[in-house]
């Protein structure tokens, strides 16, 4: 399931965010990929350890934690801290695959990336192409949209970032392994949970509803590994 959260960010953090990137100092983003994500990307991004990425990366982690779409799509176990990036002047990024682990900081283990997210922080139209291209079954799907606003996909899909012809292209990425490892099972309780909630904001509370929530609530405890 690929889904669209709006307004991640205020318009207040997004500033903070932005100019405290205009200050940083950027490097190759050929540094954190293997050997086939090096032959096909071309960016720039935030040092991992840098402290500027450290501090955004919190300042990213506690707008999501206060996100109830998100936590209810995501269903988080882990996240690694997020990482920003920069294209500009023909950058781009060849279809690749996420790798299916990574290292988190500071010797905290490994964490097995579900789900990619990409969280933009500039306007459409101040870049021309820096599409994300996700591939999956249902084909392909361009996604490019309004600052502050943050794109969740699985991990296990084919994916690309087309070439920033003018302006540049800034984001935020990032990886979560899932306490529902199963796309189609988190999708599922997505769904249900949504429903769920159209249903209390017509009805009210109802005995239905909550035999609902028990029954979401069951499945959860089924499927989750915390
Ligand atoms: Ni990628």
């Amino acid at each position: 399931m690929m889904l669209h959260i709006p307004q991640v960010l205020t318009p207040a953090e997004l500033n903070e965010i932005r100019q405290a990137l205009e200050r940083s100092e950027w490097t190759d983003g050929r540094s954190t990929v293997g050997s086939q994500g090096a032959q096909v990307k071309r960016n720039r991004q935030l040092p991992e350890d840098s402290p500027a990425a450290r501090e955004l990366g919190q300042k990213v982690l506690r707008a999501l934690a206060r996100n109830p779409l998100y936590f209810a799509a995501a269903l988080p176990a882990r996240t690694v801290p997020p990482l920003f990036n920069r294209y500009e002047d023909s950058e781009h990024y060849g279809f690749h695959i996420d790798g299916a682990v990574r290292a988190l900081p500071d010797g905290a283990g490994w964490l097995r990336t579900d789900l990619s997210a990409t969280l933009f922080l500039c306007e459409p139209e101040d870049y021309e192409g820096g599409e994300l291209v996700v591939k999956d079954t249902y084909g392909e799907h361009e996604v490019k949209l309004p600052a502050g606003d943050m794109i969740l996909y699985p991990s296990n899909s084919l994916h690309c970032v087309t070439p920033v012809t003018r302006g540049a292209r800034v984001c935020s990425f990032f990886w979560i392994q899932s306490m529902i490892r199963d796309d189609q099972h988190r999708s599922m309780l997505f769904e249900l949970d949504q429903t769920i909630q159209r249903l209390r904001a017509r009805h009210g509370e109802t005995e239905e509803a909550l035999a609902l929530t028990n029954h979401y609530h069951n499945l959860l405890r089924e499927w989750a590994e915390v």
